[in-house]
């Protein structure tokens, strides 16, 4: 059947050594390390925290989700076995199909053209949707940092219209009524997110990439920021706080991870890595598995010592852990993390916001966007038009958007294609057990289903408005599948042309 038709992993092969010949085995572990650290620390430790430990509650008392309190170090346990499994399983299909569009690629050679579709475009939400959250997150601790030098500004310039719609807190909610008006409509924008992400746009239509270089610096501003906080905070802990531990039982814990699995999202990433590894085989999966071990090991550490410092739900905030600090009176220390989380969050946004047009431009290739989202510009070397949609598209989501619903949909869209990776791992051992594979997931079977069914099963732990943006984000995505995408599929139009005499 077309629709499933597999894009032989040959051609895959061919496309890269075409594009990039021999590139060099020069990756170690600690290489690995560094990379995992680099894309996966950011707004998930510095904010998601905040809603995943409180939980959301609307102004008219709706229970959004339950927050996991001080047992969200358990959630946090509980995560890193789930994308453990998953990572393995995006390990051994990025040492066969080492090529740009990562989970995109892999389940156009695992499972077909229609699966690859679904995950590009569930892809979209991980990398767009989740920078807004992303671009929303810096704005808060943006926002920290200058009023540590006392500038403030007015509050309808740093709170999005659906930030301030979904509060339950009086003073943000009274922003409704004293913002400035358009045509009736009260203006509640964030400046400074939507600020950022026109800058690192601009910054990669120049051409700039994220350097092995500037990511060890970057790791290392994000460890030695959180290392404060931790040693600071942990001075400060009030035992009391921790009392109860799990205020909502199991479905604090399992809502909770729901949105805090924003924070382990990165993994992927550098899974693609593989081609440039040095002994796959041992590499990968001590570099992956290395790399969730230490993220786990800080963010447990991060969130005993944050619901240690205050009473969780006060940590229900943009920027909790420099909220926390300032509660517990430490404003230096809070200025100082905020200052290190601004730098961070950057980072990040430049990895995602470079990630995003390169999908867009590997689907394009294969003609299911159309050529003009492929163009390169001849001087920069760089997918201009993509980078400058994604570019427009997050800044003006994070001008108005809400933050929680945007790691929602983020979180749903990326646990999807972890879920579609996992199987397609095991189709490809069925379908071709005998293709040499450089990096193998042990207990195949257990793995690659055991990762399926709980990705599946964190996705339920989200809001019932995660599942109807899903929904709708999906048939919009069938939608221009079925209008264009499998009419000028480069893989069909040549099995067209191979069939016509
Ligand atoms: N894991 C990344 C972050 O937390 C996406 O920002």
């Amino acid at each position: 059947m077309s629709l499933f038709r597999r894009k032989p992993i040959v051609a895959a092969e061919a496309e890269v050594e075409g594009s990039e010949p021999h590139m060099r085995r020069a990756l170690g572990t600690s290489d690995l390390l560094m990379l995992s650290i680099g894309a996966v620390i950011g707004a998930g430790i510095f904010s998601s925290l905040g809603t995943a430990a409180a939980g959301e509650i609307l102004a008219d008392g709706t229970v959004v989700r339950y927050g996991a309190g001080p047992a969200l170090i358990v959630s946090f346990v509980l995560l890193a076995a789930v994308c453990g499994l998953a990572a393995l399983c995006y390990a051994e299909l990025a040492s066969m199909i080492p090529q740009a569009g990562s989970a995109y690629a892999y389940s156009y050679a695992t499972l077909g053209e229609i699966v690859a579709w679904i995950v590009g475009w569930a892809l979209v939400l991980e990398y767009a949707i989740g920078n807004i959250a992303v671009a929303i997150a810096w704005g808060g601790y943006f926002d920290s940092l200058i009023s540590g030098f006392g500038v403030d500004l007015p509050g309808w310039m740093t709170h999005g219209y659906w930030v301030v719609k979904a509060s339950a807190d009086p003073k943000v909610l009274a922003l409704m009524d004293t913002a400035p008006r358009l045509f009736g409509i009260p203006v509640l924008v964030n400046i400074p997110a939507f600020a950022i992400v026109a800058a690192i746009t601009w910054l990669l239509m120049l051409g700039v990439k994220e350097s092995a270089r500037a990511n060890n610096i970057m790791v290392i501003v994000k460890l030695a920021v959180l290392t404060l906080f931790v040693v600071v905070g942990a001075m400060h802990i009030n035992p009391a706080n921790y009392h109860p531990f799990a205020p909502n039982g199991f479905r604090g814990i399992h809502q909770g991870a729901a949105i805090v699995f924003f924070a382990y999202i990165g993994f992927d990433a550098i899974s693609t890595a593989a081609e440039e590894t040095k002994d796959p085989q041992r590499t990968m999966p001590r570099g992956i598995l290395g790399g969730l071990a230490v993220c786990t090991l800080i963010y447990v550490v991060v969130g005993f010592v944050a619901t240690g410092l205050v009473p969780y739900e006060q940590l229900r905030a943009s920027d909790p852990l420099a909220r926390a600090l300032e509660v517990a009176g430490l404003s230096t220390v809070s200025w100082i993390v905020s200052a290190g989380a601004v730098v961070s969050m950057a980072a990040v946004l430049l990895v995602f916001q470079y990630g995003q047009p390169r999908i867009f431009y590997a689907m394009a290739r294969d003609g299911l966007l159309p050529p003009w989202a492929a163009k390169i510009h001849p001087k920069t070397q760089v997918p201009w038009v993509t980078t400058l949609i994604t570019g427009v598209v997050v800044a003006l989501g994070s001008l108005v958007a809400n933050d929680a619903a945007t790691y929602d949909l983020t979180n749903i869209g990326t646990l999807a294609a972890f879920a579609v990776v996992c199987v397609g791992v095991l189709a490809l051992r069925i379908q071709e057990p005998n293709r040499p594979r450089p990096f193998r997931v042990p207990f195949v079977w257990a793995v690659t289903l055991g990762g399926a069914a709980s990705c599946l099963f964190v996705m339920k732990g989200l809001p019932i408005s995660a599942w109807i943006g899903f929904a709708v984000w999906m048939t919009l995505g069938l939608i221009l599948y079925f209008t264009y995408g499998v009419r000028h599929s480069v893989l069909r139009r040549n099995a067209d042309s191979r069939n016509t005499p």
